[in-house]
């Protein structure tokens, strides 16, 4: 039977470029001959049945703006069958044929499941600013949220210089490391704390005082929120420390402010490009099925491929990190 009418929803935690994928896939839906509409709150409001019908002009003006027009959630009620099931029977009584579904890992299980339960096509679009879903080198609000940290590191490195201080910086990333990496080398930082590599806070101790004794004027060390809290990390430092003379850290965790805003030109285009793909994979007939980032290219990968395993972080990377802050 094909798709003829879809619901779009985000869900989890927003990334900036969630707007610009609704914006495409709507566009693209409506070009294509689809009836669209949005659900609210993600998961919650496929539970409830609150959605809206979407026309050309409700997605305008929005491909600059973060968040989600649509509102997000986490729902947990939807990793219960008996829920998923309330959800799929509103969703088949409003005449609702096709789902896509823009969020992170939490969300793309939730999209898995209920494609395994009920067969229902399913399209996912990765969007998390963790970038850190399998099977697609690429997720949306990736790099506005980089790009978010890296200003705001910048500033604090003035002062960092200014009072020849150690700094110690939190980033998001409650699993994975990849905001934390690319951030550490982007600015240029001395040490880098990701949860998939162990790295001792004596080393950190030493790593501080070793820069100090090459002449540097300040420390950076970034910590992924996965490792440890920055005020954690700043307090163990500061003790293995002070017998050498130290006697201040400072810590700044720059939060959700790594979320929120206008995302990037890049975020911009592969939003277009994954909004467009999903909307092409239902008229093809594919389903548990997510566009996928791949060697330039946007495709489709399969759900499975994005729910059986996280995505690793470049070890050769990690290397470039520890070579550069010589
Ligand atoms: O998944 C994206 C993310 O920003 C993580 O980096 C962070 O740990 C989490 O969401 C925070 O979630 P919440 O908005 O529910 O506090």
């Amino acid at each position: 039977m094909k798709v003829r009418r879809i619901a779009i929803l985000t869900s989890g935690g927003d990334a900036p470029g969630m707007n610009a994928a609704i914006r495409a896939a709507v566009r693209v839906a409506i070009a294509e001959g689809f009836e669209v509409f949005g659900v609210l709150r993600g998961y919650r409001g496929l539970i409830e049945g609150t959605w809206r019908k979407l026309e050309l002009r409700d997605v305008s003006g929005v491909i600059e703006r973060g968040g989600t027009m649509l509102m997000t959630a986490r729902e947990p009620r939807f990793r219960d069958p008996d829920w998923r099931k309330v959800a799929y029977d509103k969703l088949t009584q409003g005449g609702i044929d096709g789902l896509i579904v823009i969020g992170g890992n939490g969300s793309f299980k939730g999209a898995y499941d209920f494609f395994t339960d009920f067969q229902f096509p399913v399209v996912c679009i990765p969007a998390t600013i963790d970038n850190d879903i399998s099977g697609t080198d690429y997720a949306i609000g990736f790099d506005t949220a980089v790009n978010n940290a890296i200003s705001a590191i910048d500033k604090i490195r003035d002062t960092a210089s200014a009072f020849e201080r150690v700094f110690v910086v939190e980033v998001m990333g409650r699993r994975s490391g990849f905001i934390a990496l690319h951030v550490g080398i982007a600015t240029g930082a001395e040490v880098v704390l990701i949860p998939e590599i162990d790295y001792p806070i004596e080393k950190v101790a030493n790593d501080v005082i070793e820069a100090k004794r090459k002449g540097k004027r300040h420390v950076l060390i970034i910590v992924a929120e996965g490792v440890a809290s920055g005020s954690s990390v700043g307090d163990i430092l500061l003790k293995r420390l002070e017998p050498h003379g130290y006697t201040d850290i400072r810590v700044t965790v720059l939060g959700y402010i790594q979320r929120g805003g206008n995302p990037t030109a890049f975020d911009r285009l592969m939003a277009s490009r994954m909004g467009a793909q999903a909307v092409h994979a239902l008229a093809r007939g594919e389903a548990g099925v997510m566009a996928a980032f791949v060697g330039q290219e946007v495709v489709t990968r399969k759900l499975e491929t994005a729910v059986s395993g996280t995505k690793k972080i470049e070890p050769a990377l990690y290397e470039l990190a520890r070579k550069l802050a010589m």
